[in-house]
């Protein structure tokens, strides 16, 4: 057999394995297949011929697949969210408890400032209370501020704000739709006894919530009008930090209005949807056109450090598989005809102090590793990158780096010189209109 067909089928094979019985996803990635072999070939007849123009190849391939990615996203869809769940976090929690909370919590009264303050000396003082507790970390200092029971109070917090602001007794039923580690089904349920159900992508997920006992349905957000008949009718819905991954990139807003009407319908007379949602700041809005991620690149390369925000933007992007409403009223704008908004607070700083405490827990905890476990865990990302489309790029959205502004989960919470912070995050209440 001619040889580059006996590799390129090998190849094939080793990525089935790999895929099927080294990863909790267990997805084949056409994506991931054709750059692998593309490096074959590159490498294979680069050394056949010594000529340099077949080191090309991935590389021209790699644009390709980004022009397909911004224009119309993954191939399949939601491959790379479903590898960062099922197996880039699960990797990273790994006796890591501080690391299994995936969304900010509220650390009012645990530091001494007011995180809805708006003041901009104040945001600036706490950014860089955070930079310098993070640089600390970073320099093997181990006593910080940051650390897991700051996180878990936060998140209990947050817990408390939701049960009471919702109004969830004995007699609520509960959905939370993209539940993560279970830490807010676990608390709803038991202390106020409500019925808690959940949805979710990630199989990972869904297998420990129902160990706990919990009905769960494996449901992809943009196939809701799926099960309409199939799940129950519920008071209070929670999106908890998950429609971040309903929208890909090339996709429109649109969705978000076909994702309220299912939430519309799910939800009792006069239900309550409770969502937490990172949206492109105000800034943005000015230049808003069709297409979110063209206007995003055009912005950032005609405004200083281009190269620092379109690296960190990329990553998100990338590594992430999502987008975000743009502007303060992003969400509410598509979803007004069928709810109205009882309640919205502005959280980007809670969700900047949590990136701060998320990302120095897992430096501290790593600097803990025993070599054994180091490399355990780097072989799971190594079959990872091998077999995932972009899983590279959610490594890099999630790992901490030396110099905190090529951190591209980080970047988006940080006001830079020029007074521009890529995001705000909100948590919005609506109501269902009769
Ligand atoms: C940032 S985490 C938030 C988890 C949880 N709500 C919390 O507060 O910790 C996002 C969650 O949404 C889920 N998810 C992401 N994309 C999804 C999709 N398209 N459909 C359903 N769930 C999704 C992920 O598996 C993950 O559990």
């Amino acid at each position: 057999m001619n040889e580059i067909i006996f590799y390129s089928l090998l190849l094939l094979v080793i990525q089935i394995i790999l895929t099927y019985y080294f990863t909790n996803t267990k997805r084949f990635s056409v994506q991931a297949c054709a750059m692998n072999l593309s490096w074959l070939y590159a490498f294979y007849y680069f050394y056949k011929t010594k000529q340099i123009k077949y080191l090309m190849i991935p590389i021209i391939l790699r644009i390709l697949f980004l022009i397909i990615n911004i224009t119309y996203g993954n191939i399949p869809k939601y491959i790379t969210t479903d590898y960062l769940y099922s197996d880039f976090f699960e990797n990273i929690i790994k006796n890591n408890k501080c690391c299994e909370f995936y969304t900010e919590g509220d650390y009012n009264g645990l530091l001494p400032f007011n995180t809805i303050d708006k003041n901009k000396d104040l945001e600036m003082d706490i950014q860089n209370m955070g930079l310098t507790s993070y640089n600390n970390a970073i320099n093997s200092k181990n006593d910080n501020i940051f650390n897991e029971g700051i996180m878990k109070k936060s998140q209990i917090n947050k817990y408390k704000w939701i049960v009471e602001n919702l109004g969830i007794t004995s007699n609520s039923k509960v959905l939370e739709l993209g539940f993560g580690k279970i830490d807010l089904m676990n608390y709803i349920r038991s202390n106020t006894g409500a019925t808690v159900e959940g949805t979710n992508l990630s199989l990972e997920q869904i297998q420990t919530a129902t160990e706990l006992g919990f009905k769960c349905y494996h449901i992809n957000h943009e196939d809701l009008s799926n099960y309409i008949d199939i799940l129950d009718r519920y008071d209070v819905i929670i999106t908890n930090g998950t429609l971040e991954y309903l929208v890909n990139l090339g996709e429109n807003g649109i969705k978000y209005e076909t994702f309220a009407d299912n939430i519309y319908k799910l939800l009792v007379p006069c239900g309550k949807w409770y969502t937490t949602t990172i949206h492109v700041s105000d800034d943005f809005i000015k230049e808003k056109n069709e297409r979110i991620s063209y206007d995003l690149i055009e912005h950032y390369l005609k405004n200083e450090n281009s190269f620092m925000n379109i690296y960190n933007l990329y990553y998100l992007a990338i590594g992430n598989e999502g987008s975000y409403p743009v502007g303060r009223n992003g969400l509410i704008d598509y979803v007004k005809g069928r709810f109205k908004v009882v309640l919205q607070q502005d959280r980007t700083i809670d969700y900047l102090l949590f990136s701060y405490n998320w990302l120095i827990c897992q430096i501290n905890n790593d600097r803990n590793d025993s070599l054994l476990e180091k490399i355990k865990k780097n072989i799971k990302h190594l079959i990872c990158f091998f077999v995932a489309p972009l899983y590279y790029a959610s490594y890099i959205c999630y790992t901490p780096t030396s110099d905190w502004r090529y951190q591209p989960w980080l970047w988006q919470f940080l006001r830079q010189d020029n007074g521009y912070r890529p995001v705000d995050h909100y948590w919005i209440i609506f109501q269902k209109n009769e």
